[in-house]
């Protein structure tokens, strides 16, 4: 994880900037580059949009760290609207969610029975669950997790990160139970003895992990990067297989997005919406030097 990065992230949780960029008009400017919408609504708005400009979506309702039971449920209930509502518009649309929104940091086993649940309701509607990777304290406890409902029900995906040792062993385990793998970099920082630390070591590992992800038979690969580089050897490691799909964020390098579609590759954007937006909007920003002058701009002009 970058030094720029690292700032970024003891910036940005320090109380008093989080409080500005949450309550000023500018601050939330700022997220709506980044982020559908407060509503499901706006979310479903924002993924018609897309789908009729022949791009694939995963919807995020936002919320991350949950500590209490009634957060929990009312975070699942809000999947099960979106998952209703990705039935009833016929929109080309699946889901994304985070475990530790559903209970795993205080109650493992809530977890569990919010993904089957979900992906039960997936299932009647078409579609899939992905379960996104937060940071390496519940690592273990996700793949865990997701093996079991994987087995179990059969349309759920999951991403791995390069910049963690761990994950060549997680994808060698993963991939014979088919689902879908999306392959990141990693957003959290993380320290040196679990994982990779500079961009050039992560961006390897990348490659590496493709290579191995694009061979294996059983699983949907889906390329989750910005990385221009990475996604032309994912086109060439792909040629000549047909369930692959590229990956990109609402907001990030959307004529690539545009460009990939046009080319014919199936390419989904993962839309994020909902009011609890200021943890993804810090990642966001640690990714990329040129977000945290935007990030300034509104913090002293609000
Ligand atoms: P990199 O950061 O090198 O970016 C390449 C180029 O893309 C940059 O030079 C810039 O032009 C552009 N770019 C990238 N990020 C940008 C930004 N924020 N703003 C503006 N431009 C930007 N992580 C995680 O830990 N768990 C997860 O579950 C997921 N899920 C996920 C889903 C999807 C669909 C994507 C695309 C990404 C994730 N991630 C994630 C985030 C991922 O780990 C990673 O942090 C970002 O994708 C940035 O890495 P890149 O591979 O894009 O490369």
């Amino acid at each position: 994880m970058s030094v720029f990065t690292k700032a970024v992230v003891g910036f940005t949780h320090a109380a008093p900037v989080r409080s500005v960029i949450t309550k000023t008009t500018a601050g939330r400017r700022l997220a709506h580059r980044f982020v559908a919408g407060d509503t499901l609504t706006q979310a479903v708005t924002v993924a018609r949009q897309l789908n009729d400009a022949g791009l694939l979506v995963s919807l995020d309702h936002l919320g991350e760290e949950v500590t209490d039971r009634p957060t929990a449920l009312a975070a699942r209930r809000d999947y099960l609207d979106c998952i209703d509502s990705i039935a009833a518009e016929g929109l080309d649309a699946n889901i994304s969610i985070k475990l530790t929104q559903l209970g795993l940091a205080f109650d493992p086993p809530l977890a569990a029975e919010a993904v089957s649940e979900l992906a039960g309701k997936a299932r009647e509607a078409g579609t899939t669950v992905t379960i996104d990777m937060e940071d390496s304290r519940f690592t273990a406890a996700t793949v865990d997790l997701y093996a079991t409902a994987q087995k179990e029900h059969g349309n759920l995906g999951l991403a791995l990160q390069t910049y963690l040792y761990r994950t060549v062993e997680d994808l060698r385990r993963l991939a014979p139970l088919g689902g879908h793998l999306r392959l990141c970099k990693g957003a959290y920082v993380e320290p040196p003895d679990i994982a990779y630390q500079t961009r050039h070591e992560v961006s390897a590992a990348f490659a590496a992990l493709l290579e191995e992800l694009m061979a294996a038979d059983k699983v949907r690969p889906a390329i989750a990067t910005h990385d221009l580089a990475l996604i032309d050897l994912a086109k060439s490691l792909g040629a000549g297989r047909t369930n692959f799909e590229f990956q990109m964020l609402y907001g990030v390098r959307t004529a690539v997005q545009k460009e990939l579609a046009a080319q014919g590759f199936p390419m989904r954007v993962y839309v994020p919406f909902g009011s609890h937006w200021y943890p993804y909007l810090t990642r966001r920003l640690g990714e990329r030097p040129a977000n945290l002058g935007l990030f300034l701009r509104a913090f002293v002009g609000r």
